[in-house]
């Protein structure tokens, strides 16, 4: 299939393909998602299929203005209210109870489907113009790191699907926070920059499921599919790596060799001996954020082998990355 890139004005066309059974790759301000219309269940088969995504793992469905909550949630709760008037349009998203036109290959057979506003003004612009809500998963091949490049979204499905638009690089660089609601209890599925701290500031009861920090055990029982999954990985086999600068310089110092890479802060940079590719400042959580996807994609590029990741926080506003990084590590975790 010839995959047509599209420009960030050439909205139109994409909402064309969409209406008429496609799939387009759009921009979002978290990571490029790939879109289909949420009621047309063969285009969303084939997300599926051209992703290699597990049937079991569910879609987040994407509206244009709050109201358009309603046509697609049979129960929009007073702490989910309270959370849109906050943060929609913008990176969260609300499992909540879904209507029956919500067809079950989007939920995964679940009776919840996830609802996100997203903030990006092409995004919106998409789904207005194709006048229906938008399914859209991250735009990357399954288990590797999401896009949050044109380029990115290119090298994993040019070819595959009918479209991709560029709306340049993606400014959160990390998935959307992802929360339920059950038992009155706002609890975190997964970590994004709508940090627990935001969430608790408009809400009272706010939780960080155990998947978050954890490793689920084989078979166990999961609220949100796509915790359970091996995730963002790069080729190379990722640690995670929990120390000072020096200390963290001297660990990776020692273990050089060919293919071996320090994915580090700014901060590590003057110490290092070795080949590294920085992801930002110690404590610059939002850039982190931004960068380490690319990160880890570039490493790929430079067929890297092992890749010793520097991370120093695990909570706050560090909590998204770490989320991601200990995923990408397969929770390899080592502290010096
Ligand atoms: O920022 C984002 O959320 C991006 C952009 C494109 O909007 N999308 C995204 O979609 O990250 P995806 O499919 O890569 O991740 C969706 C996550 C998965 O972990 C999935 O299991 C969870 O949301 N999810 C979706 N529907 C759910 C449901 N009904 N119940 C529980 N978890 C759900
Ligand atoms: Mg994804």
């Amino acid at each position: 299939m010839k995959t047509l890139f599209l420009n960030k004005d050439e909205t139109l066309k994409a909402a064309e393909i969409l209406k008429s059974g496609g799939l387009v790759a759009i921009p979002t301000e978290t990571v490029y998602g790939l879109a289909a219309n949420a009621f047309d269940e063969k285009a969303i088969k084939q997300i599926f299929t051209v992703k290699g995504r597990p049937s079991d793992n569910p879609l987040i469905v994407h509206i244009s203005a709050v109201e358009e909550v309603y046509d697609i949630v049979s129960d929009f709760t007073f702490n989910a209210q309270r959370l849109a008037q906050k943060f929609w349009p913008g990176p969260l998203t609300m499992i909540l109870r879904k209507k029956d036109n919500i067809p079950s290959i989007v939920s995964a057979g679940l009776l919840s489907v996830a609802v996100r506003f997203p903030a990006h003004k092409v995004a919106q612009k998409i789904i207005r113009q194709t006048g229906v809500p938008l399914v859209a998963p991250s735009a990357n091949l399954s288990g590797k790191p999401s896009p949050t490049k044109f380029n990115h979204v290119v090298n994993d499905l040019n070819g595959k699907i009918d479209a991709i638009l560029d709306g340049g690089d993606c400014s959160v660089g990390l998935e959307s926070t992802v929360v339920s609601f059950e038992g009155g209890i706002v609890k975190i599925l997964r970590p994004g920059a709508i940090s627990f701290d935001d969430l608790k500031s408009t809400v009272k009861n706010v939780e960080i499921d155990k998947s978050v920090y954890e490793k689920l055990d084989v078979g166990s029982k999961v609220i949100s599919p796509g915790t359970k999954y091996k995730h963002y990985s790069p080729d190379a086999d990722v640690f995670a790596v929990n120390g000072t600068s020096e200390k963290y310089a001297e660990f990776v110092n020692s273990k050089k060799a060919v293919g071996v890479y320090a994915l580090c802060f700014d901060e590590d940079i003057p110490f290092l001996k070795m080949p590294y590719i920085s992801y930002g400042g110690m404590g610059n959580f939002n850039q982190q954020a931004h960068n380490l996807f690319d990160a880890l994609r570039k490493f790929d590029k430079l067929k890297a082998k092992v890749i010793y990741a520097h991370f120093t926080q695990t909570d706050g506003m560090a909590m998204a990355v770490y989320n991601r990084l200990i995923r990408a590590a397969g929770f390899k975790i080592i502290n010096i």
